[in-house]
């Protein structure tokens, strides 16, 4: 099956990387606005194939979306990045019109595409999608949640000292620096929460440097970042092409699940081939509902900032 990602820098690169990688597409396009630049991405990373082992095609387009034709799967990730001190939101100006372009130049010649918002501030390019498409809410999909939670898994290994496959843990809520709700209560070593071997205080640290996992790394980088969140999309991509109904806190439209409506926020959401098939509405403590309401009133906001454009 055929993934398009648009946008070839860092971030679209890397998801096409991992996506080849992993083995489970025939076909990965790349598409830029920047003349040669997508075809140079794909040619790099096709002579990659023997080296790594896949099997996968990967073609690069300067803005010919016929080339995208009869996609299962469409990344949005174009967009200017974070420079360092910025927010998410402060990119709402130029990141709002690429992506309502992006998303109509993909439907042309994928209508049936399943898109995956990665464009940020996230969460509010995510609800754009879902007004100017109009598409059933279970195509469209924001990526944000698999990693802040890949990075809340990071946190929580350094401080155990073991491998992140041994802890397990999910962050919901706003990709944003404030927004983001890590469920520090519900994370887990083997099925053992983690308050057993770590301090109230460990936790905390481990909360906020969650929180701000992007803005740190962007300080460093002096650009956003790109492995993590590369793969974090190759992931949500695989479970949907794979139909693997594997489970991810993911941007989706919602009406009352969570008690919000016609807001696109993250909660766990089962990926499978029709998109978002479930959105998995769990538990939340009193600490964990008051945060999910906060982080919903900060996307609001940055909702309502769509509407003065
Ligand atoms: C980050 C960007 C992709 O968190 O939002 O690194």
């Amino acid at each position: 099956m055929k993934v398009t990602v648009v946008g070839a820098g860092a971030v679209g690169a890397s998801c096409a990387e991992y996506v080849a990688i992993k083995n489970f597409a025939s076909e990965v396009v790349l598409v830029d606005i920047k003349e040669g630049y997508a075809e140079g991405k794909a040619m790099d990373l096709m002579q990659t194939a023997s080296l790594n082992g896949f099997d996968t095609k990967i073609t690069g387009s300067t803005s010919d979306y016929s080339k995208t034709a009869e996609s299962k799967v469409a990344v949005i990730t174009s967009g200017i990045p974070r420079k360092p001190g910025m927010t998410r939101e402060e990119l709402i100006g130029i990141n709002a019109g690429i992506v309502k372009d992006v998303t109509s130049n993909i439907l042309k010649y994928s209508p049936n595409a399943i898109i995956i918002v990665v464009s940020n501030p996230m969460d509010t390019m995510t609800y754009l999608v879902h007004k100017v498409s109009g598409l059933p809410k279970n195509r469209i999909i924001g990526m944000g949640g698999a990693l802040d939670s890949a990075r809340f898994k990071y946190g929580l290994a350094e401080a155990l000292g073991c491998p992140s496959s041994d802890v397990d843990g999910m962050v919901i809520g706003g990709h944003s620096d404030v927004g983001m709700v890590p469920l520090i209560d519900k994370a887990v070593r083997n099925s053992v929460a983690v308050s057993e071997f770590l301090s109230q205080d460990k936790m905390d640290e481990i909360v906020e440097a969650t929180k701000v996992g992007g803005a740190t790394l962007t300080k460093l980088l002096g650009t956003s970042a790109w492995y993590a969140p590369g793969a974090a999309v190759s992931s949500l991509v695989q479970s949907i092409i794979c139909d693997q109904k594997k489970m991810f806190p993911c941007s989706a439209l919602l009406a009352g699940e969570y008690g919000l409506s016609d807001i696109s926020i993250g909660v766990p959401c089962i990926l499978g081939k029709d998109g978002i098939e479930k959105i998995v509405s769990v538990e939340l403590n009193e600490k964990e509902k008051a945060k999910m309401i906060e982080s919903a009133e900060g996307v609001r906001k940055t909702n309502q900032l769509l509407d003065s454009m």
